[in-house]
């Protein structure tokens, strides 16, 4: 695109606008949120990446309970993998939490337990990617690094009158290299987080509250009176169904438990024994063929116990739950990943979601 040296300067006047009214807004109306009362990177870090996929409701009393358990950069780095994924349950996205602690395991070895202040370092950590690593780098260290999330790509969008798809990498680059030239000296972690709140307060998805919005003279998608069409965004796939089914083995009173492989989806959490039915295969028998897989255990597949759905975000799991129980001769193999339980030791494990509802179904007093 060709511009004069005279529309740049208009543009630079208009930014510079922008990130002024922005810095003073936020100021009187950002959000108080329990890791902005601190500077401390770590906390910063571990906020981030709980917030990527889950709500600041959500988080908040994740991100406390983290901090009582794993208060410095070396706790995190000395507790076991179990706990750590013991105080994620829940969050979901369970790859998150794996990959904080490799990465907190590396600053310890590596920085002698400080966060880098240097954006190839930080990018370099494990599940650190872009949008992360600009918001550690801008809000602990106020580094000028954009950190561009969902939120911002809609504000951006709109006041840009954006009209490419923002699901495309090439949007977010450019929306990443817009918002670094909009950076006020010296405030990068404001300005960030002021784009952040205003996209969750004001600049919403469906009804943005232009009338109270800072920026609405500045706005060129409300100037066009395209407020609510922008941004444009491509159709995500719709999740892949899934038929899964579960057995509730139970022997003098406790429960059988196995854990999934560490990869993969929900790697290392615990669940009921059982796996995927192929479409059309018969339940039942699907379950007695898996758990003499699994197991090298033989059972009778009982009573239909719950049907229990969950959407992940590329895959819907449709869970059928039976009672089986072990033939007499039965043995369980599988070692370390298998284990027989009480009831009342269930907390102690950390199941992904559905399990809570599959056990408050099936156990319904005890859990
Ligand atoms: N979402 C992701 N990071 C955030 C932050 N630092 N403040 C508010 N919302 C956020």
């Amino acid at each position: 695109m060709h511009t004069t040296l005279q529309e740049e300067e208009r543009e630079r006047r208009r930014a510079a606008e922008i990130a002024g009214r922005l810095l003073e807004w936020y100021a009187v109306h950002g959000r108080d949120l329990p890791w902005r009362r601190t500077r401390d990177p770590y906390h910063i870090w571990v906020s981030e990446v709980m917030l990527q996929q889950t709500r600041v409701e959500t988080v908040i009393p994740y991100f406390e309970r983290w901090m009582e358990q794993f208060p410095t950069i070396e706790a995190l780095a000395a507790a076991p993998e179990e706990q750590v994924l013991k105080a994620w349950e829940g969050l979901g996205y369970y790859t998150r939490a794996r990959n904080l602690h490799a990465a907190v395991k590396e600053v310890a070895a590596r920085y002698g337990g400080a966060v880098p202040d240097d954006p190839d370092a930080v990018a370099a950590l494990k599940g650190v990617g872009p949008y992360t690593a600009g918001a550690i780098l801008s809000i602990a260290f106020n580094r000028p690094e954009p950190a561009v999330d969902g939120n911002v790509l809609r504000v951006m969008a709109r006041l840009h009158a954006i009209a490419d798809d923002i699901a495309r990498p090439a949007t977010r680059r450019t929306i990443e290299e817009l918002v670094r030239a909009m950076i006020p000296s010296g405030r990068a972690g404001e300005f960030n987080q002021a784009l952040m709140d205003l996209g969750a307060v004001i600049c919403t998805p469906r009804r943005p509250s232009c009338p109270i919005c800072p920026v609405r003279e500045l706005c060129e998608a409300r100037r066009a009176g395209k407020e609510t069409e922008l941004p444009v965004k491509g159709r995500a796939k719709a999740p892949r169904p899934v038929e899964r089914v579960a057995a509730v083995l139970e022997r003098d009173g406790q429960l059988l438990i196995v854990r999934r492989p560490q990869e993969g989806l929900l790697g290392g959490l615990w669940e009921l024994p059982g796996g995927d039915v192929t479409p059309g295969a018969n339940p039942e028998e699907a379950l007695r063929t898996l758990l003499r897989e699994s197991l090298g255990a033989e059972v009778v597949v009982g009573a239909h116990l719950a049907d229990v759905r969950h959407v992940f975000s590329h895959l819907v799991w449709h869970l059928r739950c039976y009672r089986a129980e072990l033939t007499p001769e039965a043995e369980v193999a599988g070692g370390e990943s298998v284990r027989w339980v009480e009831p009342e030791a269930l907390a102690e494990y950390a199941f992904p979601a559905i399990y809570h509802r599959v056990f408050a179904q099936v156990l319904p007093r005890r859990s």
